[in-house]
């Protein structure tokens, strides 16, 4: 049985995002260690087999030398909320010369909840900057994915239940010495979730940067709807006429079911899809109002669109796990489901995909492609 669903959001309006569109997060992440924009891929045979004019893919496979997006968030919001315990914003260029600067702050650790990319993304910040760090994984998640947060020389703990579970277990450790760093926020718990969602900017500054093309319509993989949340302020803010579509696993789809709602509620687990950085049962609290808005579209899919769009990808030379799929995945669902010249997919629509992370479970990559990751190029 499927509960693949394509859903046209009633409460869409003008509202102001309330997040600038600022490119300070860029300047900030052009100064960490490896910084390069990510590829854009004009890619022609996703756009015949998907019946439009152009799909651009955005592709975070590799990212500040993670496979995933999530660095761009975990970074901005780490280095703000060490900005305000400062009490004053540093005067650096070089990542030495923050640690310097930082060195008054004394030695801090830094917590976070994740089902995978955000967790060791916080843990290589805190890496970086010679931070302890402690990572909350709900029980389910593959040893790979753990195995890659613990080799950033964080401790883990595995809470016993899902991703939301590990959420509520991970705000109790903020204390004097230690800072949560969420990217996803509750009552009382905002500013770093915050600045993820700015953080992620990045993206969409770079796509800006790199190409002159008007983008039609953009997917937008969404698990408590931060990146999301992003990608509306960005293309809202410029009053695009973009359209945007949130894409959720359909066990798992808190944002679908909110708008269809009007207001916020549970998906309650367990949350089973393979697009595991998507298996969330609450949307961010300061995300909510930002999708509730500038949303067009919600879709809803089953796992086996992911792992369709895993193998059409890879036969780009574009390694993207299951998660990283999701958004192309969610195109190809909209045609699929019959909504494509509804939601704008039409001969002349150019489209962006992100492709938000690379092979994080090498064994389930091989399963679903037949060919390991490292055999590939992009
Ligand atoms: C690879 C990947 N893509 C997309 C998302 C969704 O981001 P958000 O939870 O902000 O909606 C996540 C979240 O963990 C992720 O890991």
């Amino acid at each position: 049985m499927t509960n693949e669903e394509l859903l046209r959001n009633p409460g869409r309006s003008d509202a102001p995002t309330g997040f600038a569109s600022g490119r300070e997060p860029l300047a900030f992440h052009r100064k960490l260690p490896g910084y390069a924009p990510t590829p854009l891929v004009d890619s022609q045979a996703l756009a015949e087999a998907l019946g439009v004019h152009r799909v651009l893919v955005k592709v975070e496979s590799s990212r500040l030398g993670l496979p995933a997006f999530k660095m761009l968030g975990a970074s901005w919001a780490t280095y703000r909320s060490l900005v305000a315990r400062l009490g004053h914003e540093p005067a650096w260029s070089t990542f030495d010369e923050l640690r310097d600067a930082l060195a008054p702050l004394g030695q801090l650790c830094l917590a976070a909840a994740t089902d995978g990319n955000h967790g060791r993304a916080v843990a290589r910040m805190a890496k970086l900057l010679g931070y302890a760090a402690h990572i909350f994984v709900p029980d389910d998640m593959v040893a790979a994915r753990i195995d890659a947060i613990r080799g950033e020389g964080a401790e883990v703990t595995i809470v016993s239940g899902t991703y939301d579970d590990a959420v509520a277990i991970s705000a109790a450790a903020q204390d004097e010495r230690c800072l949560v760093i969420s990217d996803t926020s509750w009552e009382g718990y905002v500013d770093p979730p915050r600045h993820v969602i700015e953080g992620y900017a990045t993206i969409f500054a770079e796509v800006e940067d790199a190409t002159d093309c008007a983008i039609d319509a953009v997917f937008l993989p969404t698990g408590v709807g931060a990146f999301a949340a992003s990608g509306v302020a960005h293309y809202r803010n410029a009053n695009a006429a973009t359209t945007l579509i949130s894409v959720e696993p359909s066990d798992a789809d808190c944002v679908l079911e909110s708008i269809k709602a009007g207001h916020m509620v549970e998906v309650p687990g367990p949350h089973r899809s393979c697009m595991v950085g998507l298996n969330c049962g609450n949307a961010s609290l300061i995300a909510w109002p930002v999708l509730q808005s500038g949303l067009d579209w919600c879709i809803a899919i089953d796992d086996h669109r992911a792992e369709d769009a895993m193998r059409r990808l890879a036969a780009e030379g574009i390694v993207a796990g299951e998660t990283g799929s999701a958004a192309l995945a969610g195109a190809f669902a909209v045609q699929a489901l019959g909504g494509g010249l509804q939601v704008g997919l039409d001969p002349d629509a150019d489209v962006l995909v992100i492709v938000t992370e690379g092979a994080t479970d090498p064994v389930n990559y091989e399963r679903v492609v037949g060919r390991p990751p490292e055999e590939m190029r992009r």
